[in-house]
């Protein structure tokens, strides 16, 4: 049954000067796939210090969208900012730099099987830092502690359950302190108690280390108790942004449908 829903526009997502913007500036960025439009004149803003929650269903262009922040994906057209800077027009050694200023938890951790825990989190200080293997040793502790893995830097991934393994890759996520942590789906796979668990630490860190956080998930759940507002990618696009409780009270029918896990509405059921 075809039925016609009354959809807002999406929310004004542009800065005028996004040079002097303090955090992320997303305009208008398209990323094709061959003949797949993944992200279509997406904009999106993402102010410093906030915990951002993108929600949207899979295959949307979520992790696209993070993975273009950092140019790990180039746009087909479009620009992205990062605190003023234009990620696209960035040399070598620059978005390097910049790159250095994110923290990622992928889906899945992906830690290296063959490598300890403590391996896995000091990789990124051996290969950018000159420090002596004691100060990295002490620092890789330090953040183990942090994540309520104390004195587990010996054992193997694969001795680790799955939420200590998400807690393993947020160890390696927070190694070089970064300003911004993008958590890729963080407690999709985990069961309910440690998924909370898992929000907890990531709420935790969120007021110790001061960062700004980009959280993509399908987990509503989660996207409540963490998020401090939330963005919702539907065809390409920005389709909302509101804060935990605009998401709550909104009759928006594609967030509606989202948050209400219905087949029945906008977004379809396929
Ligand atoms: N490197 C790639 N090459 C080709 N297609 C890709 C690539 N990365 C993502 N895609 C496609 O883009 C779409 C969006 O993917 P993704 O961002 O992973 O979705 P999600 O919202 O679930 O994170 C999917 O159809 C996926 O198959
Ligand atoms: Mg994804």
């Amino acid at each position: 049954m075809q039925q016609d829903w009354d959809i807002p526009p999406p929310p004004d997502q542009r800065v005028a000067d996004p040079a002097t913007f303090k955090g992320i500036v997303v305009q208008g960025v398209s990323k094709s796939f061959g003949p797949k439009k993944v992200l279509d004149a997406c904009d999106l803003l993402i102010h410093k210090g906030e915990t951002i929650v993108i929600i949207g269903r899979s295959g949307e262009g979520k992790s696209v969208l993070l993975k273009h922040i950092v140019r790990l994906l180039e746009p087909d057209a479009g620009h992205i900012w990062v605190e003023g800077a234009e990620v696209g027009s960035l040399e070598h050694e620059p978005l390097m730099e910049l790159r250095k200023k994110f923290g990622f938890l992928f889906q899945g951790a992906a830690l290296f099987d063959s490598m300890t825990i403590g391996k896995n989190i000091g990789l990124a200080l051996e290969e950018h830092t000159d420090w002596p293997a004691a100060k990295v040793r002490e620092r890789v502790c330090e953040c183990l502690k942090q994540v309520g893995l104390e004195g587990a830097e010996g054992k193997l991934p694969s001795e680790l359950s799955g939420g200590m393994k998400k807690r393993a890759g947020l160890a390696r996520a927070i190694v070089m302190e970064p300003q911004y942590i993008m958590y890729d789906e963080p407690t999709t796979g985990l069961d309910p108690i440690t998924s909370d668990a898992i929000n907890d630490l990531i709420i935790q860190l969120q007021s110790e280390l001061g960062v700004t956080s980009i959280v993509v998930t399908h987990d509503m759940p989660s996207a409540f108790k963490i998020g401090d507002r939330m963005a919702m990618l539907s065809r390409g696009r920005i389709v909302f942004t509101g804060t935990v409780d605009e998401v709550r009270t909104t009759s928006h029918p594609m967030v509606r449908q989202f948050i209400e896990g219905r087949s029945q509405g906008p977004l379809g059921a396929f």
